[in-house]
């Protein structure tokens, strides 16, 4: 565990001094100050992990790492762990001090944290923005002109705060590239802004900014750019007055009717779209997200008390979009904010088609969602609920996969999402309570591990919770999940199943309030450390690597932070050579199965980033820095190709004392131009990122 380098050997580069971490203003505009307020989880359900790990050690099943290597039939066993690590030293020593060590097959070599308002990527590489905020769509949008912004232009350009991204193969070096726009920041979008009392252009503007984008991107010969095309036939805006199809077992359901929407299956928009996922079959899932901080008067007396559960209750929004359209007026019009919070599939093949909402995914504040496709052909979807104290999903198909590309075949895998089993996670510990003492100390079994099981909640339209029907499971998730006794989690983001292994990642991001606010969970060992600030990945594999089973086993992979501070792990790995990595957030996957894991709010003084890491062999664990992104940004939805990584840039410059006459980035066009979120590409000059 030590964190001091032998003498003679490269300490991968540190910190900086400038502190920053996740800004306030970011906390407004993206999640109506959650943090701020006590997580909306006030259910009592108990962290069960003494209780079973009795039981399991009664059984004889000892550790969890033992269920792991015998579980996966085709999957190579883990690599490294807390005793493999002096090895790995002697490996490092022999290859060469001071000199790069490549030899984990990802190609580059780490970047030092930084303030900087650029992209810093590594030696030998390029990179190119792809497209920003404002930039046209749709045929016939207007050049972007910051100081004279209406609505309609913007419902043709590339809209604010691009999350997640994801590439649907078109043909050779020709994609559909989706984006989400998850929120809008008027402050910074907008000079003069009143906060008090926006325009109605300002809140239309918003309304457009909001939601999703289709454009075809090709890949130039002879730059390497990634060039967007202003295609007729795909490129698609999506925003809060676009239709949507509400399906599965809940559509129709008294809690989505509405009186603009008498038969609660059709709903106006989507919201807060944060990660996301491309399916198989080549459409693209879209989480909705902080939906709730979009909707007055959910402290109304007369309001349903479930709504709590999604959010403090408040009188106020930070847009006021209640003025321009009652529906964001819960009091008037209460069943619309049960209209958002689900996962949204688009298919991005089909301009015309009408996205939906899987109401058989539930419905909480979705950040991605992923699919393993099983070897009997059902489908399988991780999803994370990202707020302190809540839960890790996943969906279980009830119908199978059709193999092929063509439209017949997509039409039919597209209602797979429709109809099955929706299940959440219970997480349990081997290792006695005592000694997980919420400072972050490996227990004496040297891993933060043990097993879990998926807990049904619903099955088409029937319930498993007693105390609720299926469209009751399904509306207000949250609630039936608490019933079910659900593991109470630091903030669960990405999940996503590793395609090489089909192990699966969650990054947990972080949980200032674990064992700190009164009356809430202390250190668990799947969530070890009190006053969580940095997060940590978890990783677990079902049981017989069949992502359809209801029993897994699971470890922490890494426990972020400064690598030299003992409450710190990262695979058993060397910790004098890895990264320092803080706030992981979404997560992707190379061809190889490196984790590539991006940041949000960075408490390590340092832009956030992208960083990759091996999942297997004797490199596990070692994280490296890919790259960073400019101040005040956020790295997210990022996508790994053999030749180039794609990132969106969110909210560059985003401090609580910038606005749009004190602009504090001038990232991507430089001077002193306003900042703007965009896509981002690099790649290298030669080879490929890794071998
Ligand atoms: Fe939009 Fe959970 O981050
Ligand atoms: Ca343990
Ligand atoms: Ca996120
Ligand atoms: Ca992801």
């Amino acid at each position: 565990m030590s964190s001091r380098p032998e003498p003679g050997r490269r300490m991968l580069p540190l910190l900086t001094d400038n502190h920053h971490g996740r800004q306030a203003i970011t906390c407004q505009y993206r999640c109506n100050n959650a943090c701020s307020h006590e997580a909306p989880n006030t259910s009592d359900n108990e962290y069960f992990g003494d209780v079973v790990r009795d039981v399991v050690r009664r059984r004889g099943m000892l550790k969890a790492g033992a269920v792991f290597a015998v579980a996966g039939a085709g999957v190579t066993a883990l690599g490294g762990t807390a005793a493999a690590a002096p090895a790995q030293n002697a490996e490092a020593e022999a290859h060469g001090r001071g000199r790069p060590d490549r030899r984990d097959g990802l190609n580059f070599d780490p970047v030092a944290p930084n303030t900087e308002d650029r992209i810093v990527a590594p030696e030998g590489y390029d990179q190119s923005v792809v497209i920003r905020w404002g930039d046209p769509v749709l045929p016939g949008a207007p050049k972007f002109d910051f100081d004279r912004q209406t609505a309609a232009a913007q419902a043709k350009q590339f809209g604010y705060n691009n999350d997640f991204c994801g590439l649907v193969p078109l043909g050779h070096n020709r994609w559909l590239m989706g984006s989400n726009h998850e929120y809008s920041s008027e402050t910074f979008m907008f000079k003069g802004y009143d906060s008090a009392n926006p325009t109605e252009e300002q809140v239309k503007i918003g309304w457009a900014a909001h939601g999703f984008s289709v454009v075809v991107v090709e890949k130039d010969f002879w730059s390497g750019k990634l060039v967007p095309r202003l295609d007729r036939h795909y490129n698609r805006r999506i925003t809060v007055t676009t239709e949507f199809v509400l399906d599965g077992p809940a559509a129709g359901s008294k809690y989505l009717r509405t009186s603009a929407d008498s038969t609660g299956r059709k709903v106006l928009g989507t919201l807060n779209n944060c990660a996301g996922g491309v399916t198989p079959w080549g459409t693209i899932l879209s989480g909705e997200e902080n939906f709730n901080g979009y909707f007055a008067n959910s402290n109304s007396g007369s309001v349903d008390p479930r709504v709590a559960r999604y959010g403090a209750p408040s009188a106020t929004t930070s847009r006021k979009w209640e003025r321009f359209d009652q529906r964001f007026d819960i009091a008037k019009e209460p069943n619309e904010f049960n209209r958002f919070g689900y996962i949204v599939e688009i298919d991005p093949h089909d301009p015309k088609s009408a996205p939906v909402k899987h109401t058989a995914l539930g419905r909480f504040k979705h950040e991605g969602a992923n699919v393993r496709v099983a070897r009997d052909g059902r489908v399988v979807v991780y999803m994370g609920d990202d707020e302190r104290f809540d839960y890790i999903y996943k969906f279980v198909s009830k119908g199978r996969i059709k193999h092929g590309n063509s439209q017949r075949a997509r039409e039919e895998n597209k209602k797979l999402l429709s109809d099955g089993t929706l299940y959440v996670a219970k997480f349990t510990g081997d290792s006695p309570a005592a000694e997980i003492d919420g400072s972050g100390k490996l227990p004496s079994d040297g891993e933060f591990d043990g097993v879990g099981e998926w807990i049904p909640l619903a099955s088409g339209d029937k319930s498993f919770v007693d105390g609720f029907t299926a469209e009751e499971v399904y509306v207000f998730t949250r609630l039936a999940a608490d019933k079910a006794g659900a593991t109470k989690m630091d903030r669960p983001e990405d999940v996503e199943p590793n395609p090489k292994t089909g192990r699966v990642y969650a990054a947990l991001t972080n949980n200032t309030d674990r064992g700190v606010r009164p009356g809430k969970e202390g250190a668990t060992e799947p969530n070890p450390r009190i006053g969580n600030k940095h997060g940590h990945v978890l990783e677990w594999e079902e049981r017989g690597n069949d992502p359809t089973a209801t029993k897994f086993s699971w470890k922490l992979f890494l426990v972020c932070g400064d690598p030299s501070s003992p409450d710190t792990y990262f695979g058993g790995y060397d910790k004098s050579q890895v990264s320092p990595i803080s706030c992981p957030d979404n997560v992707a996957f190379d061809k190889r199965g490196n984790l590539w894991i991006s940041t949000d709010g960075n408490a390590l003084k340092s832009n956030d980033g992208l960083f990759a890491v091996p999942t297997e062999g004797r490199y596990r664990g070692r994280v490296k820095q890919f790259l960073t992104v400019p101040k005040g940004a956020e790295t997210c939805g990022p996508v790994i190709e053999d030749d180039f990584v794609l990132v969106s840039v969110q909210h560059p410059g985003e401090f609580d004392e910038a606005s749009a006459e004190n602009p504090l980035s001038h990232w991507p066009d430089g001077g002193t131009s306003q900042p703007r979120p965009s896509v981002a590409a690099i790649w290298p000059r030669r080879g490929k990122i890794c071998d």
